[in-house]
């Protein structure tokens, strides 16, 4: 039967069209066996080839397997569209939606502020120093001009550490002033960030560890009109610029005079305040130059210190301070 020949082209385009138009799994399945199957109709062809003269035989075999492998690529792809689209909701896709948010995690607001903090200070010249949080007495205390019978020192106040050399938890980032003046010459100019330790019961606004910024600036002819213009600067670019400062006399034993600083601004009055203490300066006290052999007739300065949590609440409206550490995702995914 010398048919067989020119059967092939023919039943191979009616092959491909069944298998293009497939429009669902079955279907496609259906055209596999129609064509490709067992008892499909090339493996009849295929049957047929005895019936060739021998010297047709191999051409119509290779010509038939190249058919075959055309639709066996044809059927694989039609396969992998119709599975796709399968997967495929029914509704068709609105591009308009938003897209699903990547959480790849991110800072702590606490440590978010703290970084804006620095930058700040960093613009106008600061730069960050470090101390110890377990600190000596001396530094904490005694170098700072704190006398022994200070209510400060009392460890209802202090976590002290059950060895000789009485080692406690600093109660405020002030020792790192010490320690970075024990070791540099004047001028300086610090900010130090860090946590600190204090014997309180949480409480809406009290945590016996909470984090500080201390600040240091020390040059010939400083005055207390500089610090209020960087304070007045960083709290600026943190907080708004309707901020306004006002600072009160109060006492610091390392300081003097000391003042106690207040801020307002659109959120304290959110809080539903006019003025919210913030900070804690002053003029470094000539007994702590002199502490750290510093000449109190040369050199002057100013330090500050102020709470990173108080700082965080009233910038986020945050009323419970115990919120920074319970690390409740819904409270941190708000950052
Ligand atoms: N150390 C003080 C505190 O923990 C804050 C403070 C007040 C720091 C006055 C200073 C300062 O540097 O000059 O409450």
């Amino acid at each position: 039967m010398s048919g067989i020949l020119e059967q092939i082209e023919p039943l191979t385009q009616e092959a491909l069209q069944a298998l293009e138009s497939a429009g669902s799994l079955t279907d496609l399945d259906k055209a596999r066996v129609k064509y490709l199957g067992v008892n499909g109709q090339f493996t009849a062809l295929l049957k047929q080839m005895g019936s060739l003269p021998k010297e047709q035989r191999p051409a119509a075999g290779k010509q038939i397997n190249l058919s075959k492998k055309k639709l066996e690529g044809v059927l694989i792809s039609r396969k992998e569209d119709l599975e796709l689209e399968a997967c495929l909701p029914s509704e068709p896709t609105d591009f308009s939606l938003p897209g699903r948010e990547q959480r790849l995690g991110k800072l702590h607001p606490l440590t978010q502020v703290t970084e804006d903090i620095i930058r700040s200070f960093r613009k106008i010249g600061f730069v960050v120093a470090d101390g110890p949080e377990v600190e000596d007495e001396y530094h904490c205390f005694d170098a700072l001009n704190t006398p022994a019978d200070h209510p400060a020192r009392d460890s209802q106040d202090t976590f002290y550490v059950k060895t000789p050399d009485r080692p406690l938890l600093r109660t405020h980032t002030s020792s790192v002033q010490i320690r970075v003046m024990e070791t540099q010459a004047p001028p300086i100019r610090i900010i130090v960030p860090g946590r600190v330790y204090r014997r309180d019961t949480a409480d809406a606004t009290h945590n016996p560890t909470f984090h500080q910024i201390e600040g240091l600036y020390v040059d010939k002819n400083v005055t207390l009109g500089d610090m209020k213009g960087t304070v007045e600067f960083v709290f600026r670019e943190l907080l708004g610029k309707d901020v306004k400062l006002r600072f009160r006399p109060h006492y610091f034993s390392y300081t003097e005079p000391s003042l106690e600083i207040d801020f307002s601004s659109a959120l304290t009055r959110k809080m539903g305040k006019e003025w919210l203490e913030i900070a804690g300066c002053g003029m470094v006290h000539p007994k702590v130059f002199g502490n750290v052999g510093y000449d109190p007739e040369v050199w002057s300065g100013w330090a500050f210190g102020f709470g990173i949590e108080r700082i965080a609440m009233i910038r986020y409206g945050i009323s419970d301070i115990r919120l920074f550490y319970e690390n409740d995702l819904r409270f941190l995914n708000q950052f």
